[in-house]
């Protein structure tokens, strides 16, 4: 076992024992993450649901069926993937996470960015996005990349919006296209690859779901 696969796991033994805030008396299993030490591509979720909290597992429940589609769509892998959440917990019956329990679980996910370096991070989902852009606006940037500390992060609805709205659904799969793009672009020996993609789906309505946070 690598030294990051080490501290890894340690991390998430730690995390699987957190109080840190209330949340842990009202959930069932805290969920931490899954996948590789030394993955590329991290992706960061809300916070684990009903399947999630029963399982100790992030995105195993109908939200995970479509993240394995979009994830097909990038031409990626969930098993070479690492997938996490912003807050560790189920809140109770799925409540949009409070600033105060965000604010508790974060240096959990500062933790295992540095120990996993991920060179993209796709951020799903408003509280996702609020916690490195704050104020970004998730109609306005999902589908595009940005560079920030040395990493390029990419913005997208959360999977769980395309199953109470289907017109989500279409510009989920079409965001997951660009994202495959673009990581192939990146993959590219140095020297060849064009400028990062920064087309948007421009036209998207907003969601008044996804509007309210920030
Ligand atoms: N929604 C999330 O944001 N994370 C999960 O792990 C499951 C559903």
């Amino acid at each position: 076992m690598t030294n990051a696969a080490a501290e890894l796991e340690s991390l998430e033994g730690e995390i699987r024992l957190c109080t840190r805030c209330d949340l842990h008396t009202v959930a069932n299993k805290a969920v931490p993450g899954e996948g590789p030490a030394d993955a590329e591509v991290m992706l960061v979720g809300e916070a684990p649901g009903f399947n999630e909290d029963k399982q100790g597992r992030p995105f195993v429940g109908a939200a995970g069926r479509f993240l394995e589609e979009l994830l097909g769509a990038a031409g990626l892998k969930r098993e070479e993937v690492y997938i996490t959440n912003v807050v560790k917990h189920r809140p109770p019956n799925n409540r949009d996470p409070l600033p105060n329990e965000l604010a508790a679980c974060l240096p959990w996910l500062e933790r295992q960015i540095e120990i996993i370096n991920p060179r993209f991070i796709v951020t799903l989902g408003r509280f996702s996005l609020g916690t490195f852009f704050p104020g970004s606006m998730i109609s306005k940037v999902h589908g595009e990349v940005r560079e920030k500390d040395g990493r390029f992060f990419f913005a997208m609805y959360h999977p769980a919006a395309a199953l109470h709205q289907e017109k989500l659904r279409q510009t989920l799969l079409e965001d997951a296209g660009k994202l495959g793009e673009f990581l192939r672009e990146k993959a590219k020996p140095t020297g060849q690859a064009d400028k990062p993609e920064t087309a948007n789906g421009a036209g998207e309505d907003d969601s008044p779901e996804q509007l309210s946070f920030f």
